[in-house]
């Protein structure tokens, strides 16, 4: 599946797009937003798991893997809170955190962009 290995812009763009479809079901919930989301959350995992299956070399591919899951977690914690009207700080608070962590280690292990 050469098209998802050779370089990292299918799984950067997969991810953007979902970013940006939570916070539009953030600001303005419905279930269509959502169900797209919920897809993109796929294409994430999808993008992610083949470069992942590609280039794992040591331990912090899988901190990568782990947090980018739990992002995508808390995600669906703050919708579904959101949904029944209850408070989301705390999942919203832990999203921030798990997103910032998997950037980072995104952008620090060495494919594609290498900043850190
Ligand atoms: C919450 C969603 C995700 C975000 C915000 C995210 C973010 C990033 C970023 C910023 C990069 C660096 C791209 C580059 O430097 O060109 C990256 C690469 C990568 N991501 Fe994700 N990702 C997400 C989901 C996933 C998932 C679910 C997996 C695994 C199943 C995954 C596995 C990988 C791998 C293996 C790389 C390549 C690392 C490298 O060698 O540089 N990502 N991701």
């Amino acid at each position: 599946m050469d098209f998802l290995t050779s370089s990292t812009h299918l799984h950067i763009t997969s991810w953007v797009v979902m970013l940006v479809l939570f916070f539009v079901a953030l600001a303005k919930y419905s279930k269509g937003v959502h169900m797209a989301l919920r897809v993109f959350y796929i294409f994430a995992i999808v993008s992610g798991g083949a470069l992942f299956l590609e280039y794992r070399s040591g331990f912090e591919y899988d901190i990568k893997f782990t947090f980018a899951i739990l992002t995508i977690g808390m995600m669906e914690m703050v919708l579904g809170k959101k949904q029944k009207g209850k408070p989301a700080g705390v999942f919203m608070a832990l999203l921030v955190v798990f997103a910032l962590v998997t950037i980072f280690y995104g952008l620090k292990l060495p494919m594609g962009m290498d900043f850190f």
